[in-house]
């Protein structure tokens, strides 16, 4: 055959293909059967192989499983992938409608209201209608890059049926069926089995490997879009309509709704459903519908004002107290926690329940031996509800706090005001433990492969005493270790040699300051630049932060004052760990990579010279007039003679604020 005619019958097939992939995944309803199906992949297969040259990237069979990756490549998200506040009675939710009626200073609002799917949220870019690539989520504001992955969805359009550039977010699941032919499939090969769908889909988009992927059934919903060139659409709900226009899948029980009753209506049809749908939801999503009010809303550093999840009131069982021990934390505290009859709650297997403190645990009354129902507090959390008193008999014994640490034996203490027992000894070996595991953890020092019990090993065998020293690990001190093997331990020294360069709020929120979250990490980092600013920095100087309050300040203050904080700090200054905010990965953002800007007309927030910095600082740059090679004109107010010829040429015009969500981090 010859390239020209070979080129013609690919595109026939591809068309042929995709039309057939959008009738069955996203419609639901197939025109032709499995095996034409097949046979026409095949086909397109078998032509492809012959004429390489001829391969394109929105071709089907991109789906199949392509090449494995080495590593998943960092992507920041020029736009944060935020998530959602969660409400869990009438009551909450109540609340929530008066503050954003009062914020929003209007009373009558449009919602949209969208089943909450239990899968993993992504975030996909097409540019001129293709598919460029996707991410997880990440910390919200770096995702991963799983693109490989993405591409063997079938629900997932590669070609969209507009060439439209823009970014979308939705939710990547297993249907309820699939989900248990995996595990039926992994348990008669002896592997381990998912403990939710949840976890199936994550599993198998944290895969190096897509053709792991390919051979799970994935698909998609997509719930929003973030970014679009060019013409917007006016409020979410059209914004909804379009997407699915343009060949994505969107949920069909999604519903505009008006008032408080029609939005409890909806959520109680959605609960009565729940069982009868093919996937996963845990409750559903409010949004405002009007990107005006959005706006105006905004977001705080976690979740935007103007959605809500109203989650479905959590499952409750019944179980047994086996015992209650004490576990000690990485700031001493010291909580009691119910060791419980295993029992299936809400998608995981329960074995503990925390009880949070000693006047929790009095006041709930539970004793060794209870019966009592459990539920998970924000459909997470293993928390025991309450005692079942008619089913008590005299066998039960009740649990006394200890008076000592039951990790070192030393004296515990609660300090006045505080409703926690606590353990002051620095050297507690539980509290260093902890510690490791903090600090290793994601949003600390993100360093794969070092979870709890490998921590616990480290202390144990005398090799870490505190997280300064496992920057000295060795392949060789490694190896003494049990059930450690070579590669394990290559992969452990990698993620240690990567972490070294984080950015340093990382660093800071790993050393587990007490009080000091992910939120106050991230300012003192931003305010300060160096740690060792902040190790000299003053309680004033401090407290004059906005957000930071006088609890942390004085918490930080004590932390640099220690001498074993010192003595940390030293070892990872040594070992080449990054102090510096300036030079993380976070900062390297090419977001803009490549594009061309042109400006014309006055911006309200930002000097020309500003404007300039920021688009070349991300990788782009800017254009005195504007020709072909032009990706974007940003039309400030009183835009000259450029903007008319940036229309006649077809190139994407934006406004200052398309242009700060652009580029905005935070
Ligand atoms: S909107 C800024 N819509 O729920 C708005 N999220 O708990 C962010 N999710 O991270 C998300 N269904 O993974 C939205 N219809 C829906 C959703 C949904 C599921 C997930 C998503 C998000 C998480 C927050």
């Amino acid at each position: 055959m010859e390239s020209k005619t070979a080129e013609l019958k690919l595109q026939e097939l591809r068309k042929q293909i995709d039309e057939h992939n959008y009738a069955y995944h996203v419609l639901d309803s197939p025109r032709i059967s499995d095996e034409e199906f097949d046979r026409l992949m095949r086909e397109l297969i078998q032509l492809e192989t012959l004429f390489p040259a001829l391969v394109t990237a929105d071709s089907p069979s991109r789906r199949v499983g392509g090449k494995p990756v080495d590593v998943f490549r960092e992507i920041s998200h020029v736009i944060p992938m935020l998530s959602l506040e969660n409400v869990f009675s009438e009551g909450e939710l109540r609340d929530f409608f008066q503050r954003v009626k009062r914020s929003a200073g209007a009373d009558s609002l449009s919602w949209v209201g969208e089943p909450k799917i239990d899968g993993l949220a992504v975030s996909l870019s097409y540019e001129k209608g293709l598919f460029t690539g996707g991410a997880t989520r990440g910390d919200g504001y770096t995702g991963e890059d799983i693109t490989h992955n993405l591409l063997t969805i079938k629900s997932l359009p590669l070609k969209l049926k507009e060439k439209v550039s823009l970014e979308v977010r939705g939710e990547v699941f297993i249907s309820k069926s699939s989900f248990q032919q995996l595990n039926r499939a992994r348990e008669s090969r002896g592997l381990p089995l998912f403990a939710n769908p949840r976890n199936a889909a994550a599993g198998s988009l944290r895969q190096l490997d897509p053709r792991i992927a390919a051979e799970r059934p994935l698909d998609i919903f997509i719930y929003s879009l973030v970014y679009l060139a060019g013409e917007q659409p006016g409020d979410h709900w059209e914004a909804l309509q379009y997407l699915r226009e343009l060949g994505f899948k969107v949920n069909s029980h999604v519903s505009l709704l008006s008032g408080f009753d029609e939005i409890m209506d909806y959520y109680r049809e959605m609960e009565r459903k729940r069982n009868e749908l093919f996937y996963e939801i845990d409750g559903v999503v409010l949004k405002i519908n009007d990107y005006q009010l959005q706006e105006k809303l905004g977001a705080t550093s976690r979740a935007p004002r103007w959605a809500i999840a109203f989650k479905f009131s959590a499952e409750e069982k019944i179980t047994s107290v086996e015992d209650i021990q004490v576990n000690v934390g990485r700031t001493g505290t010291i909580t009691p926690v119910a060791i419980l009859q295993p029992v299936r709650l809400a998608g995981t297997v329960v074995k503990r329940a925390s009880l949070h403190n000693e006047d929790i645990l009095q006041e709930k009354g539970v004793m060794i031996g209870d019966r009592v129902v459990v539920h998970k507090a924000g459909d997470v959390i293993p928390e025991i509800v309450r005692v079942i008193a008619e089913e008590r008999d005299e066998s039960v014994k009740p649990f006394v706090m200890p008076k000592v640490c039951p990790s070192c034996g030393e004296a515990v203490k609660r300090l006045p005001g505080e409703a926690a027992l606590r353990c002051f000894n620095p050297a507690c070996p539980a509290q260093v433990i902890e510690r490791i595991i903090h600090f290793a953890s994601r949003a600390g020092m993100d360093i794969v492969g070092l979870g709890e019990s490998l921590s616990r090993q480290l202390y144990e065998a005398g090799l870490v005493k505190d997280v300064g020293d496992l920057y000295s690990l060795t392949e060789e001190k490694l190896a003494a270790l049990e059930r450690m093997g070579e590669k394990s331990a290559q992969n452990l020294l990698q993620s240690l040699e990567k972490s070294k360069k984080n950015p340093l709020y990382k660093l800071l929120y790993g050393l587990g300051i007490r009080l000091v979250g992910e939120r106050a990490a991230r300012i003192l980092a931003a305010h300060f630049k160096k740690l060792p600013h902040l190790q000299n920095a003053s309680l004033e100087e401090l407290t004059l932060l906005v957000e930071i309050g006088p609890g942390i300040a004085a918490s930080v203050r004590e932390f640099f004052r220690q001498e074993a904080a010192s003595k940390i700090i030293e070892k990872l200054e040594k070992a080449g760990v990054n102090f510096f905010e300036e030079t993380g990965k976070r900062d390297e953002d090419n977001t803009l990579q490549g594009k061309a800007f042109v400006l014309t007309g006055t911006l309200e927030g930002y000097s020309r010279q500003e404007v300039k910095e920021l688009i070349e600082s991300r990788g782009g740059k800017v254009l005195g007039s504007i020709s072909k090679k032009t990706d974007f004109l940003l039309s400030g107010d009183n835009p000259g003679s450029k903007l008319d010829k940036a229309k006649s040429l077809k190139i994407t015009v934006i406004s200052e604020g398309e242009f700060e969500k652009m580029i905005r981090k935070k």
